[in-house]
């Protein structure tokens, strides 16, 4: 299994991510979305405390809840590294010290541990000193409540702030990155982040490695997407070039007895510095897709191929 960046993890090259828990999947069908991952050589799932805020009558904390719940119903916690973040949700913004050990607390809590395998600061604060923020991170380091130090939608220049305040302090350096990166959307991170990453060795964790669902080839126009809970993300990837990488995914596919889903993220997997794509489920019957990525390798023609028909949207 490849390792996480600097933090000596093996993670299997697929992570799941787990924003549909009590959003898209009832409890149930998230535990036994859990069991088949971790049946089939999952062990890096990808949570964060807002998840999942936007379903009615939700208010944060519910994925976390389930896997905890998960966990103590004999969900195997040495096998499984769980990633969890910080910072997005809306009733605990921000990167301040005090929340970022009120926010620990709070995840371990629902998760049922004792820590966390890879903490995320899910979002940039700007208006927290840096030194302040790497510093509580590194107190939950010390206190072993913490394993590894990870940084979420970040650009390249605070990045490397953060590496360089780390260093100053004697803090624990962040290991991973995990940015939007996906065939759809591929300019920030390879011009910009991708750089940082090879020079930290930062292990790549890229969200919407399946731009929503629009990259298992479903939907075929608007109609398709109204009326499902991912209705309104989908909408950007309605278009003709949008469709024609779906074209060239379901044609790679078919010459490998695969799903488009699965192309797609075996693309991502084969990037440099990516350690593991995240995607998620809202059932437990499309995951194969997912779990044959790990091992579905294209050859250099098929890459070039899917890369040449993203080129002309990202
Ligand atoms: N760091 C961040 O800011 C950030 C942001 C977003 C996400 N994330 C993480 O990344 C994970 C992945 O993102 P995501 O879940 O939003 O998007 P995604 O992985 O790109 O898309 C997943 C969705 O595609 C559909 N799907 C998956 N497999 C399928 C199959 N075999 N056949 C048909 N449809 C299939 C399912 O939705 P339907 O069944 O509902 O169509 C599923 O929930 C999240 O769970 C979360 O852990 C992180």
């Amino acid at each position: 299994m490849p390792v996480l960046g600097s933090s000596g993890l093996d993670v299997f090259p697929l992570a799941l991510g787990t924003n549909t828990f009590r959003w898209t999947a009832s409890t149930a069908e998230s535990h036994r979305i859990l069991d088949a991952f971790t049946d089939r050589g999952g062990n890096f799932v990808d949570t964060a405390d807002v998840y999942s805020v936007w379903a009615p009558g939700n208010s944060g904390g519910e994925a976390e809840s389930v896997i905890g719940e998960w966990l103590a119903a004999g969900g195997n916690r040495e096998r499984v590294i769980i990633a969890t973040k910080l910072s997005g949700h809306p009733a605990h913004p921000g990167l301040s010290a005090d929340n970022i050990t009120a926010g620990a607390e709070r995840s371990l809590k629902r998760l049922r541990t004792d820590h966390l395998d890879v903490y995320y600061a899910h979002v940039d604060d700007p208006a927290t000193p840096l030194e302040e923020t790497v510093a509580a991170f590194d107190r939950l380091v010390q206190r072993g409540l913490v394993r590894h130090v990870a940084l979420s939608n970040y650009s390249a220049e605070r990045v490397q702030e953060w590496v360089d305040v780390a260093e100053a302090l004697g803090a624990a350096p962040p290991v991973s990155l995990q940015p939007h990166y996906n065939l759809l959307t591929r300019t920030a991170f390879e011009r910009e982040l991708r750089p940082v990453a090879e020079r930290h060795n930062l292990g790549v964790v890229p969200y919407y490695g399946l731009a929503s669902g629009f990259l298992t080839g479903k939907y075929r126009s608007a109609a398709d997407a109204a009326g499902t809970a991912r209705g309104a993300l989908i909408g950007d990837y309605l278009t003709d070039a949008g469709f024609a990488v779906v074209r060239e995914l379901e044609a790679v596919a078919s010459e490998l007895d695969a799903a488009p889903a699965t192309v797609a993220l075996a693309w991502l997997r084969a990037q440099p510095t990516v350690v593991a794509p995240i995607a998620s489920v809202s059932a437990v019957g499309q995951l194969d897709a997912l779990l044959a990525s790990a091992t579905l390798d294209l050859s250099p023609e098929q890459h070039k191929r899917l890369t040449a028909a993203s080129d002309a949207v990202s």
